[in-house]
């Protein structure tokens, strides 16, 4: 798959929200500070697309990025920042859940973990609830870079025995790095297979 062309197509807090233009779309969760919209960025080849920040809490709307006028990438705000105060929270959980339960045209979601931890309870929260949901999604493990490749091989082979401590089967899972491009044909070839079995 080949990213010729990514525009920014529109903000929204609820799906009614969106871009009228309808196509599959591809969207991207995890905690606040995981590296969502760097990544993002990082497979469209442009630093400038989607706001990033060393701060947690920046991506606070669903953003659309129309991906070769064919489908979109969707950047989300973040779940799990304790230093956010409780309203904003739940506003940002609400724009989150209104998104992913709601929207008809997500063929796919992407679950960003942090390669360098353990899977923390708000992750597997949160993948437990899109098993009761029936959502598909594949996981990333982002800033691949932060490692050297052996800890990253170890650490990873632990959140995998993690997630099957909860899970008969892994989703398909990828490592990236937004600052190297690890992992960016994997995730776009990726998605290219899927949006195959769409057509
Ligand atoms: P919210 O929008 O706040 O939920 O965060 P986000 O998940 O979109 O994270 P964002 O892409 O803004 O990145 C957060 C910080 O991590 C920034 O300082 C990025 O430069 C850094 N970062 C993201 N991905 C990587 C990566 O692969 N490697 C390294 N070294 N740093 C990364
Ligand atoms: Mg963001």
């Amino acid at each position: 798959m080949k990213i010729n062309e990514a525009l920014f197509s529109g903000s929204s807090t609820r799906i009614s929200e969106k871009p009228k233009q309808k196509f599959p779309e591809f969207a991207f969760i995890g905690r606040s500070n995981v590296g969502k919209s760097s990544l993002i960025n990082m497979l469209c080849r442009n630093k400038k697309l989607a706001m990033t920040s060393s701060k947690p809490g920046k991506t606070r709307l669903v953003n659309h990025f129309l991906i070769n006028r064919e489908w979109y990438l969707v950047d989300l705000p973040g779940y799990g920042y304790a230093k956010m105060s409780a309203t904003a929270k739940q506003k940002l959980e609400q724009v989150i859940r209104n998104y992913i339960n709601l929207s008809q045209e997500m063929v796919m979601l992407f679950v960003l973990i942090d390669s360098r931890h353990d899977i923390g309870q708000v992750d597997m929260d949160f993948l437990t609830e899109l098993g009761q949901s029936n959502i598909p999604f594949a996981i990333i493990f982002t800033k691949g870079d932060k490692s050297g490749p052996k800890a990253l091989e170890a650490q990873i082979e632990k959140m995998k025995a993690q997630i099957l401590e909860f899970w008969e089967e892994l989703p398909p899972t990828f490592i990236s790095s937004s600052e190297t491009g690890m992992g960016r044909e994997e995730i776009l070839n990726y998605i290219g297979s899927v949006l195959e079995t769409l057509k």
